[in-house]
């Protein structure tokens, strides 16, 4: 099914649609395949692909993989602004069997194209316009949008969103910042309201969901139609499960076990040429963002990141035991 009617069903028990964020460098292939070891969400987009001026995009499509997390869709997301190039990158992303192409609208601005991308399209309406129809039209796949609030502030707020919505896509990822907040002040809820007040189409809600309230806090107050983490996911892998549990009423115990098989599924995605220093620090990155939602491992941060370890088994091999000490602590609480 190509363009299904519905993109953003909920689970049998209401659970809304839930999506993994995309986040370039912390959420790489390795995070994604060890979140999917552990499951819980519906859908996955993977980090922007850029689409420079001039870009050869036979060549930078093959990073996107349809299957890299089968049986879990991952949808590809691109960053450009020119509307023909987006258009020709968005036809590869559909040969190459993506099931939606998203458009960036909120990364940092660069200067790889003329007009500037991300989130610089938010700052011309008619040009955001201008470059998401191209894509609309370019493929039968779904189109969507993922933006922020506005660029310097919120003056165009409602016009980035009425021009998103003209230009065709399906549904809409709001992430209530502008590109000057980056991630400093709480995301603005209120503006996920607002724009599901003026939006015909789909709305996701995102921004600094990091736990079972936040999100059930978000739905209710903004009565968004699905929810997207990111940084939530990072700091506990199990919170998909979590909030899918909240509505199933079913009690969800993570495992140990499954926390081992998400570091052993990072590792082993890691790819071979990559030096064992690089091993550990992505694996020591990986842990720092765990200690940041626990308070019992907290505790072992310093000895686990500031440990001196020249074999990334080795590392695991020391790591883990205190890790599992502290998590069976924290799980009897
Ligand atoms: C390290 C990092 C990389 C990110 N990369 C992307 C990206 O490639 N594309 C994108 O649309 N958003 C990107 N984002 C934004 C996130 O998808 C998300 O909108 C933001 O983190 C707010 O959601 P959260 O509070 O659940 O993390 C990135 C965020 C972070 C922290």
């Amino acid at each position: 099914m190509k363009n299904p009617a519905n993109l953003l069903p909920k689970d049998p028990h209401g659970c809304p649609f839930l999506i993994l964020a995309p986040m370039e460098g912390v959420g790489d292939r390795c995070f994604r395949k060890a979140m999917a070891s552990i499951g819980g969400f519906d859908e996955a987009v993977r980090d922007f692909l850029r689409v420079p001026k001039n870009a050869h995009v036979k060549s930078l499509a093959v990073e996107y993989e349809a299957d890299e997390l089968s049986p879990i869709p991952i949808a590809a997301q691109l960053m450009g602004s020119d509307p023909d190039l987006m258009a020709d990158m968005a036809r590869e992303m559909e040969a190459r069997g993506a099931p939606r192409v998203d458009i960036n609208c909120g990364c940092p601005s660069n200067t790889v194209t003329g007009r500037g991308a991300g989130s610089s399209l938010l700052k011309e309406p008619d040009f955001l316009h201008e470059v998401a129809r191209a894509v609309v039209q370019a493929v039968s796949i779904p189109v969507t949008i993922k933006m922020r609030s506005g660029f310097e502030d919120i003056s165009l707020f409602k016009e980035n969103l009425h021009a998103a919505e003209g230009s065709g896509v399906r549904y809409i990822t709001l992430h209530p910042r502008t590109k000057v907040d980056g991630y400093g002040p709480p995301a603005r809820w209120d503006l996920i309201a607002e724009a599901k007040s003026i939006l015909k189409i789909p709305l996701v809600g995102n921004g600094d969901i990091l736990n079972v309230e936040h999100a059930l806090k978000m739905l209710e107050t903004t009565q968004c139609d699905a929810l997207m983490i990111g940084r939530g996911s990072v700091i506990n892998p199990f919170i998909f499960h979590e909030i899918r549990a909240h509505f199933s009423q079913q009690p969800y115990t993570p495992l140990w076990e499954d926390l081992v098989r998400y570091f052993d599924v990072y590792m082993a995605e890691i790819p071979a040429g990559v030096s064992m220093r690089t091993r550990i620090n992505k694996l020591k990155q990986l842990m720092s963002f765990l200690f940041k939602g626990n308070a019992q491992l907290l505790e072992l941060r310093a000895q686990i990141l500031t440990s001196q370890y020249q074999d990334s088994g080795a590392f695991l091999e020391f790591a883990l035991p205190l890790l599992q000490g502290a998590w069976q602590k924290n799980s009897a609480k």
